[in-house]
């Protein structure tokens, strides 16, 4: 096995779970998060031969976050994902919106995401790359409007990103890509998603691995810049 290593925040189905595969496949030693037992997670990393090591965290749990960064170790990811999201259910309509459950979307979306990464900075390598997984929801250029808890959640965790690479990231030579991952056929997506998740997944990493000036930038997977 190479020397290079990765971790996904939110790895038990979907497109985390997927980009855990590709990595391993990829030569990554792969630090992978379930909240609870993925049968599918536990089939991937019995199947990448070592590569994949499963660990418990939730990233709204500040405890679990510290202690996946102690099993990690410093100076050792080459690549961060923080992949774990939630839609925030179908009321979601202006007048749906609530103390409780912007509260809760902007915690489990944007707030949560940037804080466990800073978190984790220390077991970052230099030059490395972290991804924040985000959505084209979440830009304010390219809006039909609707969808307010999530685009809201989106369009936080972006400014949140930038805090991330501002203060935390760009002194070390590390990027910060806000990553569009497509309209992907998961159970968030549904299945009348344009794109499967391997197409979407294999986007993310050549993106993830690329060579480039430190800089955080909103990309979808096949590389196109998504408008603020
Ligand atoms: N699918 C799309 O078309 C699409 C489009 C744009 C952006 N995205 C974004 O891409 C990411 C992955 O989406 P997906 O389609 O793969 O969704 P998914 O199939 O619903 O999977 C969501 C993943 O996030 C995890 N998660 C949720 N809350 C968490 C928490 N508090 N702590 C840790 N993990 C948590 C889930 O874990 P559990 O199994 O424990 O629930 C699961 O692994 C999300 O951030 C989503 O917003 C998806």
């Amino acid at each position: 096995m190479s020397d290079k290593t990765a971790c996904i925040v939110g790895a038990s189905r979907g497109i985390g779970l997927g980009l855990a595969k590709h990595l391993a496949a990829r030569g990554y030693r792969v630090f992978a998060t379930e909240r609870s037992h993925s049968e599918a997670l536990a089939e991937a990393a019995a199947e990448s031969a070592g590569a994949i090591e499963v660990h418990t965290a939730d990233v709204t749990d500040p405890s679990s976050i510290a202690f996946l960064g102690e099993a990690i170790g410093r100076d050792a990811l080459d690549i961060l994902v923080l992949n774990a999201g939630v839609y925030g259910g179908s009321a979601q309509a202006l007048e749906d919106l609530t103390r409780e459950n912007v509260a809760d979307i902007m915690m489990t979306n944007a707030v949560c995401p940037a804080q466990a990464a800073v978190a984790l900075m220390p077991c970052m390598k230099d030059g490395g790359c972290i991804g924040m997984m985000t959505s084209k929801m979440g830009s304010i250029e390219d809006s039909s409007g609707g969808t307010n808890l999530y685009r809201l959640s989106k369009t936080g965790q972006n400014v949140l990103a930038r805090s991330l690479f501002e203060k935390h990231a760009r002194a070390r030579g590390i990027s910060v890509l806000s990553l569009h991952p497509g309209w992907v056929q998961t159970d968030m997506g549904g299945p009348n998603a344009l794109i499967d998740v391997d197409t979407s997944v294999r986007g993310m990493i050549d993106l993830l691995e690329a060579e480039r000036e430190p800089c955080h930038v909103f990309l979808a997977y096949d590389g196109q810049e998504v408008g603020w």
